[in-house]
């Protein structure tokens, strides 16, 4: 199957969020949670190097929308389920469509850290690929150093099955080992031995 061709729905909904595509129109509101989440972003994501304009923003919304419609990468913003309120980003990434295979990121705004909107929205993320998506392995991979990361992944019954040792550099330059934690679709493993 052409993934192009796979039909999704507008957005995924929770009892406290509503997750949906970017769209053209979404820079602003985008590059406001990025500033206000800039410290924690620029210390652990290798995209955030400069602060962004609001120009850039809108072109990565775009490029990021467009990547949605031909299916090749799924970034989703989060809002509260007011459809307005911009909680954080998330996305199915890094995806085999054979398999199919794919990595869950995240990020959340500052103001909304720490009362489990990531985890409402990773479980819900790996419910719609599981489900929607049929997908037969969902990863989640982050760095040592990130414990809140990891406990999000521990939280939603992820496994961790293994540990890159010096696989990548932190922003910072530090060598880090990336931790692979994952869940599979039970009924594929049914019989299997090991
Ligand atoms: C990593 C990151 C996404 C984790 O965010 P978070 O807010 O800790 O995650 P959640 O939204 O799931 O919130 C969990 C926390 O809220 C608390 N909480 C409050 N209400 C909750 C609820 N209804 N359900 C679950 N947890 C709840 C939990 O106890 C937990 O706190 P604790 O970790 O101190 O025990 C965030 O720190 C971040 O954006 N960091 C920068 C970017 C980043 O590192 N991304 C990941 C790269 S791999």
């Amino acid at each position: 199957m052409n993934p192009a061709l796979i039909d999704l729905p507008e957005a995924i909904e929770t009892p406290r969020l509503y997750i949906r595509r970017p769209l053209p129109g979404d820079g602003p509101v985008l590059n406001a949670s990025i500033i206000e989440t800039w410290e924690s972003l620029q210390a652990t994501m290798n995209w955030a190097q400069e602060r962004p304009t609001v120009e850039e923003s809108e072109t990565r919304v775009r490029h990021q929308c467009a990547a949605f419609m031909t299916r090749t990468d799924l970034p989703m913003l989060v809002f509260l389920s007011d459809r307005r309120t911009h909680v954080g980003c998330t996305g199915l990434h890094r995806m085999d469509w054979d398999v199919p295979r794919f990595e869950i990121g995240y990020w959340v705004r500052s103001s909304f850290e720490g009362q489990g909107y990531v985890t409402e929205t990773v479980r819900a993320l790996t419910d719609f690929a599981m489900g929607t998506l049929g997908a037969q392995r969902v990863e989640i991979r982050c760095s040592h150093r990130n414990t809140r990361s990891q406990r999000v992944a521990e939280r939603c019954g992820f496994t961790l099955e293994g540990r890159l040792r010096n696989d990548a550099r932190e922003p910072d330059g530090e060598l880090r080992d990336t931790l692979i934690y994952a869940k599979i679709a039970e009924a594929s493993r049914a019989g299997a031995s090991t």
